[in-house]
């Protein structure tokens, strides 16, 4: 009790020095708990401040690989948002592809300056042997074309990073002749072609085609005419409706079977509507199959029946069937003079935009890899480039 007592007693002192001690202390003790809490704000904001960092490259670095869109940081601007993907190997599959290229804005006037381009698009087996004539042909009008190559999967283009076609394939896959796997590369190119909003007119070529005019005049031609240059008829025979097969009622009847030339050139409406069908695919790829060759009729039937209106309904690209057969002739380093290019430009005459026209070729196929050094003598005496 004593003790206890003792304790209340001295207590009484002691609390009061201590309660004097403290008073005296106060300063001091509010400065050291600022310090701590001030060091524990500056160690909690530079970590969270790595934090955010680190977070943030890990959410934005997936997103741009896989929408092919730049950072998230640039897309406040249209500029960036529009801006054509920079590298053409992408992962997409056809599936996602096609989805992601049948977008079309619902506002139908740019609210930015849009130069059109053409898009060169080169189904090909593997080597462009005919690029050195190519190359001349671009020079100078950059800006006013793309190009994509499509190619069989197993071959590595090796283009310097001079060259247009430096990083221009795009994922591929095998394409046969006549089957519904050459329509998917097709559709695969033009897919490609229009993630480039900039894209306007679509052109289809092979590794055998040749320009037969320069760039400014085939840029004219082609931006100034109201109508898209598929080749799409109706040929009686067994070669034209022989192939029509009645299945394809009644998405297609007898009437609307069209046959042309698998080397189309397509305007960006007529191109999305290629990429989106849903309709005709599945009928053609079911019920034409060789002796019917799909890629002379798939598109050409499908958009005689969508959009007729307009159709020009012939090729661009020249070809010679007189020499008969399967194949049309293939030229050589023989082939190639003045006279030749005399033969085909008086070959023909045609209508553009609903008036007869002598210029109805800008393109023409199949040339031999040997006839490219005679082509690159005569080209700027010639072809005009
Ligand atoms: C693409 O991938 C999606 C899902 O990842 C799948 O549903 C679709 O069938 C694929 N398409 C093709 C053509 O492989
Ligand atoms: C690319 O490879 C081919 C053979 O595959 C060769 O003939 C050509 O010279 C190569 N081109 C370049 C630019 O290396
Ligand atoms: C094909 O004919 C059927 C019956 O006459 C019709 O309903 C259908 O619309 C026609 N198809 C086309 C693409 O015109
Ligand atoms: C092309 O053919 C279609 C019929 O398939 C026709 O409606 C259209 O007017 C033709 N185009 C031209 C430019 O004559
Ligand atoms: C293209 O060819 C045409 C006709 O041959 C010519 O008048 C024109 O000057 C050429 N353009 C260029 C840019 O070379």
């Amino acid at each position: 009790m004593q003790s206890r007592w003792m304790a209340l007693e001295e207590g009484k002192d002691p609390s009061t020095t201590v309660r004097t001690n403290q008073s005296r202390a106060f300063p001091l003790r509010v400065l050291q708990f600022f310090l701590i809490f001030f060091v524990l704000g500056l160690g909690i904001s530079i970590v969270s401040m790595y934090m955010t960092r680190y977070f943030k490259v890990q959410i934005v670095a997936p997103v741009a690989e896989s929408t092919l869109r730049p950072c998230l940081d640039e897309q406040t601007t249209v500029e960036s948002w529009i801006r054509p993907p920079s590298n053409l190997l992408h992962t997409m599959n056809d599936t996602h592809l096609l989805w992601l290229a049948s977008s079309v804005p619902r506002i139908k006037t740019y609210p930015f300056k849009r130069v059109p381009k053409i898009a060169f698009m080169f189904l090909t087996k593997g080597p462009l042997p005919m690029s050195p004539l190519w190359e001349r042909f671009f020079k100078g009008n950059e800006g006013l074309y793309s190009i994509y190559a499509h190619s069989l999967p197993s071959y590595n283009a090796n283009f310097t990073t001079s060259s247009v076609f430096y990083r221009r394939q795009i994922p591929s896959q095998v394409a046969e002749w006549g089957r519904m796997s050459m329509c998917d590369a097709e559709r695969r190119l033009l897919a490609n072609a229009l993630l480039d909003i900039s894209n306007e007119w679509f052109v289809l070529l092979s590794e055998t085609c040749i320009p037969l005019h320069n760039f400014s005049i085939i840029y004219h031609y082609i931006s100034r005419s109201r109508y898209s240059f598929v080749g799409s008829i109706d040929e009686l025979g067994p070669y034209g409706r022989g192939r029509y097969n009645q299945n394809m009622t009644p998405e297609v009847n007898l009437t609307d079977w069209r046959k042309g030339s698998q080397w189309f050139e397509v305007n960006r409406e007529l191109a999305v509507k290629i990429v989106e069908d849903t309709t005709y695919y599945p009928k053609f790829k079911e019920f034409c199959q060789p002796a019917c060759y799909v890629d002379e009729h798939y598109f050409q039937t499908m958009l005689s029946i969508e959009t007729p209106h307009l159709l020009a309904n012939r090729s661009l690209t020249y070809v010679d069937w007189s020499r008969g057969g399967a194949h049309p002739a293939t030229f050589g380093k023989a082939d190639i003079n003045e006279e030749f290019f005399k033969k085909i430009f008086e070959s023909k005459t045609c209508i553009y935009n609903n008036q007869p026209s002598s210029l109805c070729f800008l393109f023409a196929r199949k040339f031999s890899p040997n006839a490219l050094d005679p082509l690159l003598g005569l080209s700027s005496k010639v072809l005009g480039f």
